[in-house]
């Protein structure tokens, strides 16, 4: 067990690559996965969403963060903390026409491009740290962070950031994967795909659902809500393999190479798909929380 942890820290070392450098590089590759530039997994409903058509089960899950959120006419004020391309806030922004929505991410490259697909709505992606923000106390009705906290081990600086910048009453709704056990008590094949998950996505950990509820209610939030979506969110994990084949054909078509921040993003994409199937060890939540 030692000689495994000692393997698996050193091949973190070698293989992180910075989280911007990450996002800024591998974005765009995220059309294969989603053409409106979603940068999360799905989640499947039966008639609703079509299981060979992903960007229904991507949108249904911005459907499933926003329904959350309980907005009103009167709640104008969304943040989406990680906000990518601003795939969700486009969303938002579309079902509700009295919403003002602000993003925060620390790429360059997702902050241009992502501003540009918003142009004609009323959103803003800036690029700053979801765990310091310039935004000031009590300022937004509604918080989301979609597959974002994972890349600071679903901290307390974040939560305590989120609570901070939303208004008394304001609901932070939290999508993203969550360790069933501490790391220490995960089997050697979960270990494995952990381990590789947190380095070729550059996530710092994933906590644990027990803790971070804990760290919620340490933070003051109340009406803490705790859905495992793991059966939800499946047949999008699913289409990993296939999206992987399709985008290293196309690459190797069009430009006979591979960079590595891509060559990174897919090993995470398939290390994603690994510890989905440890389903003792690993799910997929969506956590509502207000202020
Ligand atoms: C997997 S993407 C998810 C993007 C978006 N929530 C979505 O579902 O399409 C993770 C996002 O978190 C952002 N992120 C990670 N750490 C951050 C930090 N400390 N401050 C701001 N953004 C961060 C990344 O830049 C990226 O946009």
């Amino acid at each position: 067990m030692k000689a495994t942890t000692i393997n698996l820290t050193r091949d973190k070392e070698n293989n992180r690559i910075e989280m911007i450098d990450f996002y800024n590089e591998a974005t765009e590759d995220y059309e294969v996965w989603s053409s409106d530039f979603n940068m999360h997994f799905g989640y499947f409903i039966p008639f609703k969403t079509n299981v060979f058509k992903r960007d229904t089960m991507l949108n249904e899950m911005n459907n499933q963060v926003i329904k959350r959120l309980n907005i009103t006419k009167d709640n104008k004020a969304l943040a989406d903390l990680g906000c990518g391309m601003g795939g969700t806030m486009r969303y938002a922004l579309k079902k509700n026409k009295n919403l003002a929505a602000f993003g925060v991410t620390l790429s360059e490259f997702q902050t241009k491009k992502g501003n540009e697909l918003l142009k004609g709505y009323n959103g803003t992606i800036l690029k700053e740290n979801y765990n310091n923000t310039s935004f000031s106390t009590n300022t937004f009705d509604a918080a989301i962070a979609i597959e974002s906290f994972c890349h600071s081990g679903h901290s307390k600086t974040s939560i305590k950031e989120a609570y901070r910048v939303l208004k008394p009453k304001g609901k932070l709704v939290i999508a993203d994967a969550f360790l069933k056990k501490q790391p220490s008590q995960l089997c050697y094949g979960s270990h494995y795909a952990y381990n590789k998950l947190c380095n070729h996505w550059s996530l710092k950990k994933l906590e644990t659902i027990e803790n971070i509820i804990e760290k919620l209610k340490h933070q003051g939030f109340a009406e803490i809500k705790i859905e495992n979506a793991s059966f939800r969110v499946a047949p999008s994990v699913l289409h990993v393999p296939f999206t992987i084949i399709s985008f290293v054909l196309k690459q190797l078509v069009n430009t006979k190479s591979l960079k590595r921040e891509s060559l990174h993003n897919l090993k995470g994409s398939f290390y994603a798909l690994l510890s989905g199937l440890h389903m003792k060890s690993f799910g997929y939540y969506i956590i509502s929380a207000t202020k």
